[in-house]
């Protein structure tokens, strides 16, 4: 399968990123499918357009975020959505067939429009995001595009203007079908849906010390009042990080029972989260740390998979053009 996905540089990404996402992403390339993982940093614009100061900088770290994960290149091509220009292009042809009310009615428009009321999301840009996402995905020819719930209506929209196009001007465009992760609950450190808008992240690249410092004065079942009061694991964001991070069946069974019967403080609970975490993290922040060291690696992974999508992204434009009868 031709796979294709991106995310935003607007933030390093957290735990919330990878558990959602980027560990699928993984498991398609080793899964041998045909990988195109992108950093849509036009996308950045949509909500942004004021302060571009840290785009390239966050450019770089999710880059570095992909890398570490296990996102190979050699195996995928990780690109830079702004150095193929020809999606700006196809964002152009497609958004003449595109419907403004058909925009409008986009559910996480309408929701995105009421909720950020801080942000211009007034803008010609915002609006046109489903169209960009789709020039993203149609150009490649993506059988598959990994998301997260949140990007069911995104996907919908891009196989609407697809069939559109192709009933209009003849058969280019593959319709993509969304692929979503097995559902992992990443709570913030607040309980609420991790996200970086929330501050509640827990980052790939925060050191042992800072997840310390995220984890320990956290919230755990808020009827557990003292120490001999019993728990509820199920109550508890805690229990939900021991379900990612702790693969020891026995030691989740004691933690079940020991906060049932108030065998077992929170405070201990953490303390055994925390080792779990480190040993998972361990390999990941060690590889993390030695590519930070090398930003020109970073640069030149970008430069070289830019290339290669570009090949694939101008054939499509070719085919795009001649369908519509556009140009000589
Ligand atoms: N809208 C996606 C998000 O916020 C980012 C994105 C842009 C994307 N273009 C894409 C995702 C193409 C998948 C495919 O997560
Ligand atoms: Fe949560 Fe662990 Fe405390 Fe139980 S013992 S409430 S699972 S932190």
């Amino acid at each position: 399968m031709r796979i294709l996905s991106g995310m935003r540089p607007t933030a390093k990404l957290h735990l919330g990123n990878y558990f959602g996402a980027l560990r699928n992403w993984v498991k398609l390339q080793e899964e041998g499918n045909d990988c195109y993982f992108c950093v849509v940093d036009w996308h950045a614009l949509t909500s942004d357009y004021e302060d571009t100061s840290l785009i390239r900088y966050y450019t770089r770290e999710v880059v570095t975020d992909y890398l570490a994960s296990g996102i190979d290149p050699e195996k995928s091509v990780i690109f830079l959505q702004s150095q193929v220009k020809e999606h700006a292009e196809l964002f152009l042809l497609l958004g003449m067939l595109t419907s403004v009310g058909r925009l409008e009615r986009i559910p996480t428009y309408k929701e995105m429009r009421s909720e950020l009321k801080d942000k211009d999301l007034s803008t010609f840009g915002f609006l046109g995001y489903p169209v960009l996402m789709a020039a993203d995905i149609l150009i490649y020819k993506a059988d598959a595009v990994p998301v997260g719930k949140d990007q069911e209506y995104h996907i919908e929209f891009t196989r609407e203007i697809a069939r559109k196009f192709n009933s209009l001007y003849g058969d280019v465009f593959v319709l993509p079908k969304a692929l979503f992760a097995p559902i992992a609950k990443v709570p913030g450190t607040d309980g609420r849906k991790m996200s970086k808008s929330y501050g509640n992240a827990i980052f790939l690249s925060d050191t042992f010390d800072v997840v310390k410092k995220k984890i320990m004065p956290m919230i755990t079942d808020t009827n557990r009042k003292r120490r001999t009061d019993p728990g509820d694991p199920n109550k508890c964001p805690i229990w939900l990080y021991h379900l990612l991070f702790n693969d020891d069946e026995d030691s989740r069974n004691m933690i079940m029972e020991g906060c049932r019967t108030a065998k077992i403080g929170c405070v201990d609970c953490k303390r055994m989260l925390l080792q779990k975490i480190k040993e998972k993290m361990e390999p990941f922040w060690e590889k993390r740390a030695k590519l930070e060291r090398d930003q020109n690696y970073i640069l030149d992974v970008l430069k070289a998979g830019s290339r290669r999508a570009r090949e694939v992204a101008k054939k499509t434009l070719e085919e795009v053009n001649e369908a519509m009868k556009i140009g000589l």
